[in-house]
């Protein structure tokens, strides 16, 4: 099942979509890079918080980082590593998605 239309979001930004993953309803955080998307749960590791202010709002830093909109936590943007913040060393979740006839959809597992 197609999650959001690929080029509804701007490139380099992010959407908020629900999905379920391993049987449960989730938030998750969807970023754009260009022809791709890669996506992560949307709970903060640091107090478990979504990181958007608003439904779908995200910040990023001007280093290029999502921030947290609770405490401020940055993730770098290749594998979701907290590289600032109350949770610095921690990951967000990753969730596996591919880009299908430009639709963002889950893909396999890794392994
Ligand atoms: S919950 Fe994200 S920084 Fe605290």
């Amino acid at each position: 099942m197609p999650l959001i239309a690929l080029d509804s979001i701007e490139d380099g930004g992010f959407a908020e979509v629900e999905a379920l993953v391993g049987g449960d309803a989730e938030s998750l955080i969807v970023h754009r890079v260009g022809a791709n998307a890669r996506a992560w749960l949307n709970v903060c590791p640091h107090a478990g918080r979504r990181l958007d202010w608003a439904p779908g709002k995200f910040l990023k830093s001007k280093e290029g980082h999502l921030v947290c909109a609770a405490h401020g936590a940055s993730f770098e943007l290749e594998r979701g590593d907290c590289v600032a913040g109350p949770c610095r060393g921690d990951s967000l979740r990753s969730v596996a998605v591919e880009v299908r006839d430009g639709e963002v959809v889950l893909g396999a597992p890794p392994l």
